[in-house]
């Protein structure tokens, strides 16, 4: 099977701070794979970089088995890319549904019709439907990091990125931001997810990527990861 995303030699420098250094991996259709890395350890800048909104050093992205390195995120996100932002983004004078119809129509390049019947959807399968009719700069925590998976759901993606949903709710919340990831991956959608909550990067991905200061430690099945001696020494400092 192709792999959906090739990411080969992918390097960043923001001016002398190497922030991406040489990153190479593929992610295979229909799997999730979780990032795991320290705070500061590039995790969000390989985001940007795959999703468009940083320009690469150096390096090779290729999606769908395009070279896609060169594309803005629009186009990105038109060829079926979509992220969700750490620090939630929404147009907050538009309500809920706006937000979510304006992301159907531009990143999923769905029609007026198709934009409304789809969004009716996404709404469901996120539990937004009581807040469609709300300002999205207004609301709750909890909300908003649902708001942001929707934003990225109704763009139709076929990869989708998310980056930390999980940091500051409860368990019982975590559990059910888990099932709503599975619930997405099922209905065909590729996943790649930071998050720092150990626990939910175990049970919850199918493969792990371990970043430090820029550097891909370690990809494989999660507990063999999270065991590799690298990764042991840099979270337990050893
Ligand atoms: N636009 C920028 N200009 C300069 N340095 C940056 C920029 N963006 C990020 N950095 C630096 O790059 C490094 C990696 O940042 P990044 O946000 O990717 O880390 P992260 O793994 O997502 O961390 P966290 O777990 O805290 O979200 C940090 O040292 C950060 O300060
Ligand atoms: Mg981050």
């Amino acid at each position: 099977m192709a792999a959906l995303l090739r990411v080969a030699g992918l390097s960043k420098a923001f001016g002398a701070l190497q922030v991406t250094q040489d990153v190479s991996f593929e992610v295979q259709a229909g799997e999730i794979l979780g990032v795991i890395g320290p705070n500061g350890a590039g995790k969000t800048t390989l985001f940007g970089l795959l999703a468009g909104n940083i320009p690469p050093s150096a390096g090779r992205v290729e999606f769908a088995g395009e070279d896609i390195t060169a594309a803005p995120a629009h186009e990105r996100a038109r060829l079926g890319l979509a992220r969700t932002f750490q620090v939630p983004r929404p147009f907050g004078h538009m309500t809920v549904f706006e937000n979510l119809k304006t992301a159907a129509r531009f990143g999923g390049n769905l029609s007026d019709e198709e934009a409304d019947a789809w969004v009716e959807r996404v709404l469901a399968m996120t539990g937004m439907q009581s807040t469609a009719d709300q300002l999205a700069g207004r609301l709750p925590l909890l909300m908003r990091k649902r708001h942001e998976l929707a934003r990225a759901l109704a763009m139709k993606p076929k990869l989708m990125l998310v980056d930390e949903v999980a940091a500051g709710l409860t368990d019982q919340e975590v559990n059910q931001f888990i099932q709503l990831v599975q619930s997405i991956r099922k209905s065909g959608v590729t996943i790649i997810w930071i998050e720092h909550v150990m626990k939910t990067m175990l049970s919850a991905t199918d493969r792990l990527l371990a970043l430090h200061s820029g550097r891909l430690l370690a990809i494989g099945k999660p507990q063999d990861v999270f065991n590799h001696p690298d990764v042991r020494r840099v979270y337990l400092g050893a």
